[in-house]
């Protein structure tokens, strides 16, 4: 029985490919994706949302969720995602109709809908849906199977300040509710995604598929690239979010530790950390398989093995 899973996603080139390699896979049933406000604002997630699924052939419901942190005024990164959050190849405008209820609600009632422990939440961008959800209806809270979620950063501590990663910092307060909330968590911080680069081959590999989501892909990955390249030095660019969909697949991909993980939320110099207790200095309980590595290899093999699906 493939698992059932919701994606709440901020797209994002990372997401595309991270939705895309889900509807490849038929070890998942992507039931719907959710969007939340994080990379580009709230209408380009939604819009970005719509083509990638009319890309990939398949028909999954697009919700549109929260327009802005539960607190805080949105930040955004069209410095590294492009102005509609999706820059590579034009895509067309999207015919597939925007469901008409909020995300949230949807979220709600999904997981009342099934029978408790049969949802897995996958968000890829800030926590602000899965939080307001949590907030409005905490009895849905018992209801989640896992969240499998890419956010954080310990090692390799912040890319967006020094100190936090983009997805936390953008909604902090929304990130410890959901630390918080005692659903099993699956974390794949920086530290992972850092070490799942592109390769230049990798990126011809997806041309020469030489299909409308081969094109794409290579065209992202171009475009992000830039920006990656030129501030880390590196050879590639990470893919930050598709780390969660290859876990649901392949978990034996990664490995981390079963540790104790905080939302700074107080400090402005360190706003948005996940303070990861790693080596297990403080005695708090555990609350997160916090992810520290990945078989390269193995995740770009998948890739390419399931990318050439669609
Ligand atoms: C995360 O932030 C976004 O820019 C990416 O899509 C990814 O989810 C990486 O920090
Ligand atoms: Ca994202």
């Amino acid at each position: 029985m493939p698992r059932k899973i919701i994606i709440d996603t901020d797209p994002g080139q990372d997401d595309a490919v991270a939705i895309l390699l889900a509807l490849a896979s038929p070890e998942l049933e992507v039931l719907a994706l959710t969007t939340v406000a994080g990379n580009v604002p709230l209408p380009l997630t939604t819009r970005n949302a719509r083509q990638i699924v009319e890309l990939s052939g398949h028909q999954i419901p697009v919700y549109a969720g929260c327009d802005a942190p539960l607190r805080r005024k949105l930040v955004t990164a069209e410095y590294v995602h492009g102005k509609t959050g999706l820059d590579g190849i034009p895509l067309p405008e999207p015919s597939l109709p925007l469901q008409p209820q909020h995300a949230v609600d949807h979220i709600i009632d999904t997981l009342r809908a099934h029978p408790a422990g049969t949802i897995t939440l996958c968000p890829l961008g800030p926590l602000t849906n899965i939080a307001t959800a949590f907030l409005r209806a905490p009895d849905i809270i018992p209801r989640v199977a896992e969240i499998v979620l890419m956010g954080g950063a310990y090692f390799e501590v912040g890319n967006v300040t020094p100190a936090a990663e983009f997805n936390i910092y953008v909604d902090p307060e929304a990130a410890d509710i959901v630390f918080k909330s005692g659903v099993p968590l699956v974390v794949m911080p920086l530290d992972v995604t850092h070490k799942a680069l592109t390769s230049r081959a990798w990126v011809e590999e997806m041309r020469a598929l030489g299909t409308p989501v081969g094109q794409a892909v290579a065209s992202w990955t171009d475009f992000f690239e830039r920006f990656d390249t030129a501030k880390y030095g590196s050879e590639g660019a990470p893919l930050h979010d598709p780390c969660v969909i290859a876990y649901l697949i392949e978990p034996a991909l990664f490995h981390g530790r079963h540790i104790n993980v905080e939302i700074e939320t107080g400090s402005e110099l360190t706003l948005g950390m996940t303070v990861a207790d790693w080596w297990r200095v403080t005695g708090r309980e555990p609350n997160a398989m916090f992810m520290g590595s990945v078989d390269r290899e193995g995740f770009y093999r998948l890739l390419t093995e399931r990318l050439g699906r669609l």
